[in-house]
C-alpha cells in the first residue's frame, strides 16, 4: 500500500483572533490543511468564527482550509463554506439526519465531505456511508473548547473505521489533546490526519512543534527494516 503524507492540521482556535493571517502565515510552510474551529452557541456553547472570517482567511493564506464545522442545521450552512473555496468541510453527525444527501452537496460545491464524531456517538452507525466521504473526523474530546485532555479509548473508534476503510481514499482525522505526548497512539490506531492547536500555537515556535509532531508519525508508522 503506498504511504500517503501525514496531514498536520493546525487549529486556528489556540491562535490569536486578532492575527488570523499572522498565524497562517506562521506555519505555511510545514502545515498541510489549516484547521478552521466553527462554533454557534447551539450545538456546542463556545462561539468562534463563521463564513465571512473563512472567506478572508482564504483569500490571505493558500494554505487549504479544514473547516470544522461544530453547529446545528449543517445542511444549510455548510454548502456556503464549500462555495467559498473551503478545502475540506466537515459536519457533525449528531446535527444531521441526512449526512449522505449533504456530503453530496459538498462535494458537489467542490470540497472534499468530511463527518464528524462527537465523544459520545458510537462510529458504527456511519460506518457503511464511508464511501460518501473523503474525511471521517473522530473527536478525541468532547467538542466545543480546545486545551483539553486526550481521551485514549475513542482510539477505538479510529481502529473501528480504518478496518472499514481498506482502499477508500480516506482520511481519518483525530481532534482534541493531539500532541507530542499523544500523536503517536493516534497514528498507531490509524488516523493520517491529526488537529493540533494549543500543540502548534502554544509552543514558542508554531513551525518547529508541526516538524516534530511530524517526526513522531513517521516513527511511530515506519515498519522497522528486516534484519
Ligand atoms: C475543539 C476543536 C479542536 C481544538 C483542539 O472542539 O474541534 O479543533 O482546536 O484543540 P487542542 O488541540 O488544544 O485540543
Ligand atoms: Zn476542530
Amino acid at each position: 500500500m503506498p504511504t500517503r503524507r501525514t496531514v498536520i492540521a493546525p487549529s486556528l482556535l489556540s491562535a490569536d483572533f486578532a492575527r488570523l493571517a499572522d498565524a497562517a502565515q506562521q506555519v505555511s510552510g510545514e502545515a498541510d490543511w489549516l484547521h478552521v474551529d466553527v462554533m454557534d452557541n447551539h450545538f456546542v456553547p463556545n462561539l468562534t468564527i463563521g463564513l465571512p472570517v473563512v472567506k478572508s482567511l482564504k483569500a490571505a493564506t493558500p494554505l487549504p482550509l479544514d473547516c470544522h464545522l461544530m453547529i446545528t442545521d449543517p445542511k444549510r450552512w455548510a454548502p456556503g463554506y464549500a462555495e467559498a473555496g473551503a478545502y475540506n468541510v466537515t459536519f457533525h453527525a449528531e446535527a444531521c439526519d441526512d449526512p449522505v444527501g449533504l456530503a453530496r452537496d459538498l462535494r458537489a460545491a467542490g470540497a472534499k465531505a468530511g463527518l464528524a464524531i462527537d465523544r459520545d456517538t458510537p462510529v458504527e452507525p456511519y460506518l457503511d456511508l464511508l464511501p460518501e466521504f473523503d474525511t471521517l473526523l473522530i473527536m478525541t474530546i468532547k467538542a466545543g473548547f480546545g486545551g483539553q485532555a486526550f481521551i485514549p479509548e475513542l482510539l477505538d473508534k479510529v481502529r473501528a473505521a480504518r478496518r472499514v476503510a481498506g482502499d477508500l481514499e480516506l482520511r481519518i482525522e483525530v481532534d482534541g489533546g493531539i500532541a507530542a505526548d499523544t500523536i503517536e497512539a493516534a497514528a498507531e490506531a490509524g488516523a493520517d490526519a491529526f488537529v493540533a492547536g494549543t500543540a502548534v500555537y502554544g509552543a514558542q515556535d508554531p513551525a518547529a512543534a508541526i516538524r516534530r509532531l511530524r517526526g513522531l508519525v513517521d516513527d511511530a508508522t515506519t515498519p522497522e527494516p528486516d534484519r
